[in-house]
């Protein structure tokens, strides 16, 4: 159970030591309705505090019988990222209370705000607790009870948004899962274990993969003891439609290959499959929110092991379009993972759209440093409408340049292309380098390198593993609107 926080819906407050829990508005506005003598206590003490509703503050206050714990909005509250962070600081006010026990009253809020604050405050109880031998009990499970007017309609708006911090955790826990644990038939596995939220789930195993060509995936995992795979989940929700296309780098180690990674960090490597996660979240999410469209996860797993087998610096893959590559670095092993899942995806599903995540280059993180993913995109319509669900649900995307002048860097001498640029701006010859494996759909890469793991945390998002980029796809997918492609900049082969 990755979630600390127990949710229920009821018209009465459940018995024992529980805080009454009352949102402040700006001018110290009390916003459920009280009982006149309480509220006049509340309101005595909130001054004696100096407590203002400032957002996000909170503020115990004892009677003889009851315990309220106040928290301040702020201004207005609207819905979306202010009431989710709101919620975050309400599910950690709670949980620093003695009992870890809450009494919503009945607040009045629009169904849409009253299910952001308790998503906000679901996503800020996730914890990995996993590989502790001494379990948390349940006990210290915090308790919120909800109560209102318009329950039923509050229960179903949330039971939304339920469905998407399902997604959000399971990225979560793939993202905090060591290799040892978590290689890519375990990750398949996982997903496979998605088929009960009607997603269809297939697995290629190498065989499968070698028929099909995928030699550029394939060398990466050659060096690995752990077999490779691909997992392919389909969402039709949408009859007949196209779907839209997430494609997901799940490299569940990378030491770099023989181009060994120095020891430094090399731990972090354990999430270099992110990208992979960020889509299985996703298709989670919309597989629990039954939407109405077709959408297909593809992700390409494998362990990018030094081994007898490994392949070398200099060897010559041929990916599944067809193209050539010469492995100058056996580091930059994610983009060969994506040649063939983004080939393979474009190629079998016709999407209208494809947007693939990926912890691909730590060039992205010296550009952006770790505020925003970087987008590169072929699509300007794609490209703003991943900016949009960025700024609506703060998993951001700054855009990055691409061209035919970065595009370059990748010629080789023996091959088709390399799969390093020069020693300058690598995070865009990366993306170049992808672009090639994109013949006429409207594409985008995100660089998550920066973003899939977090060393601090926030209102609603803890340290480790974030599943950034869940909650993007799904506003993207939420609010889309139809793209064309507008560059196509690999053409120039000079
Ligand atoms: N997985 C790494 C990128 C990465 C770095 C992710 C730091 C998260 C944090 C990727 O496979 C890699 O090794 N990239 C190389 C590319 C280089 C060899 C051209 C890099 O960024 O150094
Ligand atoms: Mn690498
Ligand atoms: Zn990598």
């Amino acid at each position: 159970m990755p979630a600390k926080l127990k949710l229920s819906f009821s018209k009465t407050s459940p018995k024992g030591d529980v805080a009454t829990i009352c949102l402040i508005g700006k001018n110290g506005e009390i916003i459920p309705h009280l009982e006149r003598n309480i509220a006049a206590h509340l309101i005595r003490t909130m001054a004696l505090a100096q407590f203002t509703g400032k957002f996000g503050k909170s503020l115990m206050i004892y009677t003889d019988t009851n315990s309220y714990l106040l928290i301040g909005t702020g201004d207005k509250l609207a819905s979306g990222i202010e009431a989710e962070k709101l919620g975050g600081k309400l599910f950690s006010a709670l949980n620093g209370t003695a009992s870890k026990m809450g009494w919503m009253p009945d607040h009045k809020l629009a169904p849409t705000v009253l299910a952001d604050v308790l998503f906000g405050a679901n996503l800020a109880s996730y914890h990995f607790d996993r590989y502790f031998t001494e379990k948390e009990k349940d006990d210290v499970m915090v308790r919120l009870c909800v109560g209102g007017e318009a329950l039923d309609e509050n229960v179903s708006v949330y039971q939304d948004r339920q469905a998407l911090a399902n997604g959000v955790f399971f990225a979560r826990d793939l993202v905090f899962e060591p290799a040892n644990k978590l290689y890519p038939v375990e990750f398949a596995n996982r997903c496979s274990a998605l088929s009960s939220l009607g997603l269809e789930v297939e697995v290629l195993d190498e065989t499968a993969m070698e028929k099909l060509g995928m030699g550029a995936l394939l060398g990466v995992g050659q060096g690995s003891r752990r077999e490779s795979r691909m997992v392919v989940m389909n969402w039709r929700g949408g009859g007949d439609e196209p779907p839209f296309a997430f494609v997901g780098k799940g490299v569940t180690f990378d030491t770099g290959g023989i181009s060994l990674k120095p020891p430094k960090g090399m731990e972090d490597m354990k999430w270099d499959m992110g990208g992979a996660a960020a889509v299985t979240g996703a298709m989670c999410a919309i597989a629990g929110r039954k939407l109405n469209k077709n959408i297909v996860g593809v992700i390409g797993l494998v362990e990018n092991m030094p081994d007898g087998n490994a392949q070398r610096p200099g060897d010559v893959v041929t990916a599944m379009s067809g193209k050539t590559i010469e492995v100058i670095n056996t580091d930059a092993e994610g983009r060969l993972v994506l040649a063939d899942a983004l080939h393979y995806s474009e190629t079998r599903f016709k999407p209208h759209a494809i947007v693939n995540l990926a912890t691909l280059t730590g060039a992205i993180i010296a550009s952006l440093g770790k505020e925003y993913g970087g987008l590169f995109a072929n699509s300007d319509d794609l490209a703003s409408q991943l900016e949009d669900a960025g700024r609506q649900t703060e998993e951001g995307v700054w855009r990055m340049p691409m061209g035919p002048s970065y595009d370059r860097m990748l010629k080789s001498h023996i091959a088709d292309m390399k799969n390093i640029g020069g020693p300058y701006g690598g995070a865009i010859t990366a993306a170049c380098f992808l672009a090639r494996f994109v013949e006429r759909t409207p594409w985008a890469h995100l660089d998550i390198a920066g973003k899939a793991w977090s060393d601090k945390a926030t209102a609603t998002v803890p340290k480790g593993g974030t599943g950034y980029g869940v909650r993007l796809l799904n506003r993207l997918i939420d609010d889309w609107q139809g793209a064309s492609v507008s560059h196509k900049w690999e053409q120039s082969d000079d």
